[in-house]
């Protein structure tokens, strides 16, 4: 739209400048020239000013960014308990503040600079205009203007003046706005990380085998975290995944859900790559608790709900879901049980511990009857009874389904059907529990240093769940 503005109001400018010079030049033929010598400075001006508040824009968006962020840790729950222990709020103020004068000064200096020239400018075009009325005045006292002629030079003058100001104006406008369309034109131009032109639909059911060939993959601009790596999971398989902090267990999540594709080798489905099926249907299959689940603002059904919108509605879904996660008792004992606002952003909102948020993260994807589960580290916050409860009823929570369980509970573990241990983004060791604690390597050395911890306390990890 400016575009179209600013082009249409410097042409209408530029015609009728162009008429009036005209007219001007008849009192004297220099006149239209000292006109448009003066408007010189001020469109170079102008052009400046527009480039100056351009870059000072380009500047201060990462700056105006990091205010956000700093104040958004002052104002928001999940920040509260470690600004207010740690009494990090002079911190958090000082950081805002300091940013906050550094933008401050780089705008207060710009419009100073802008006000000098202007001041300048404006001068010199008095300048032309006194010398123009000189011109005018000397035509009078020699009796060459009449009063007619004078009517006609100073409304000329005024409305050239006016015109060339316009000129100035709008050109100046289009210059700005074509700084911006180039950002606009390098943000539409950025390819997006995957791209979403696969077409083939994931049939219903078990898609067939997954399977990871020599998949190796660094994030962008990072180093390279999994190195060539081949595994496969089995259609109705329970798997596990282990390996220790980093590993680049969760990055296998994130490319098994297509937020990435791999670097190098490929994610087969059913033999066919990840990339051919069509991302929506692919995902629709794929049921996930995030490591880092989300905790929504919403009402505990709609919580449980989001995990399968189109069961949201359905309360008796809702409620056989609640039940296989564990949050069945957790929302029973809330005042509006499955209409209660969970969170504390809103008025009126409860919030649940953390154990209770896992349950409904839980929750969340059995609502969804995917045919592949993604469990990265589901229980890391419940309590001892409730994770013996959801594994003790594993099997029957997942049957007919293909699961990759990612835990560092090595008790969780053994119940698995293979094993694969992850070590530096790569796969060291693949088995059944029993065959990696004969074989004595990475894996048998994790369990024997867990098992060991629990050796002193009354239940020996071999009872474990
Ligand atoms: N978004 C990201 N951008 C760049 N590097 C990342 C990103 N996420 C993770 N990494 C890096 O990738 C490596 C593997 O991380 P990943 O989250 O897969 O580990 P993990 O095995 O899940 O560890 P944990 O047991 O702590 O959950 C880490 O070294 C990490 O620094
Ligand atoms: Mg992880």
């Amino acid at each position: 739209m400016n575009l179209i503005v600013f082009l249409a109001g410097a042409v209408r400018s530029i015609l009728a400048t162009g008429a009036l010079l005209l007219t001007l030049a008849r009192f004297h033929p220099a006149l239209p020239l000292v006109i448009l010598a003066t408007a010189v400075p001020q469109a170079l001006l102008s052009f400046r000013m527009q480039n100056d508040a351009f870059e000072l824009l380009v500047w201060k968006t990462p700056e105006a960014r990091r205010m956000r962020y700093y104040s958004s840790v002052m104002l928001t729950d999940a920040y509260a308990k470690e600004v207010r222990i740690g009494d990090l709020s002079r911190l958090f103020l000082d950081l805002y503040k300091s940013t906050f004068d550094r933008l401050f000064a780089a705008t207060k200096g710009l419009r100073f600079r802008q006000l000098r020239a202007s001041a300048g400018v404006a001068a010199l075009g008095v300048a032309g205009t006194a010398v123009a009325f000189g011109w005018v005045l000397l035509g009078i006292v020699a009796g060459e203007v009449t009063a007619g002629g004078l009517m006609l030079f100073v409304q000329a003058l005024l409305l050239t003046q006016q015109n060339v100001g316009q000129i100035v104006e709008n050109s100046a406008m289009l210059y700005g706005t074509l700084l911006y369309m180039e950002k606009l034109m390098d943000f539409l131009d950025a390819r997006p990380l995957i791209a979403d032109t696969g077409r083939l639909p994931v049939p219903d059911g078990l898609p067939g085998e997954i399977q990871f060939q020599g998949v190796s993959f660094a994030y962008p601009g990072g180093r390279e975290v999994l190195h060539n790596v081949t595994f496969t999971l089995r259609p109705g398989e329970v798997v596990a995944l282990v390996g220790e902090n980093g590993a680049g267990k969760t990055t296998i999540v994130k490319l098994l859900a297509r937020f990435y594709d791999p670097t190098a080798g490929a994610i087969l489905v059913g033999g066919r790559d990840l990339r051919e099926y069509d991302l929506a249907s692919w995902r629709r299959s794929l049921a996930v608790v995030f490591q880092d689940f989300a905790r929504f603002q919403l009402s505990a059904r709609l919580n449980i709900g989001v995990g399968a919108l189109e069961h949201a509605d359905d309360l008796d879904r809702i409620r056989r879901a609640a039940e296989q996660g564990g949050a069945d008792e957790v929302i029973a004992r809330l005042p509006q049980q499955y209409e209660t606002l969970l969170g504390k952003h809103f008025e009126g909102g409860v919030d649940l511990s953390g154990g209770e948020w896992q349950k409904i993260a839980l929750s969340r994807a059995f609502l969804k009857d995917a045919a592949n589960v993604v469990l990265d580290e589901p229980t890391a916050a419940l309590d001892p009874r409730s994770e013996y409860e959801i594994y003790q009823r594993f099997a029957e929570l997942v049957k007919g389904k293909t699961v990759l369980l990612i835990s560092h509970r090595l008790s969780a573990v053994r119940m698995a059907d293979r094993i694969l241990v992850l070590d530096r983004g790569r796969i060291v060791e693949e088995g059944s529990h029993e065959e990696l604690m004969r074989a004595g390597g990475l894996y048998a050395q994790m369990y024997r240093m867990q098992a060991e911890r629990y050796a002193d306390q009354p239940v020996t990890a071999e009872r474990a769940p």
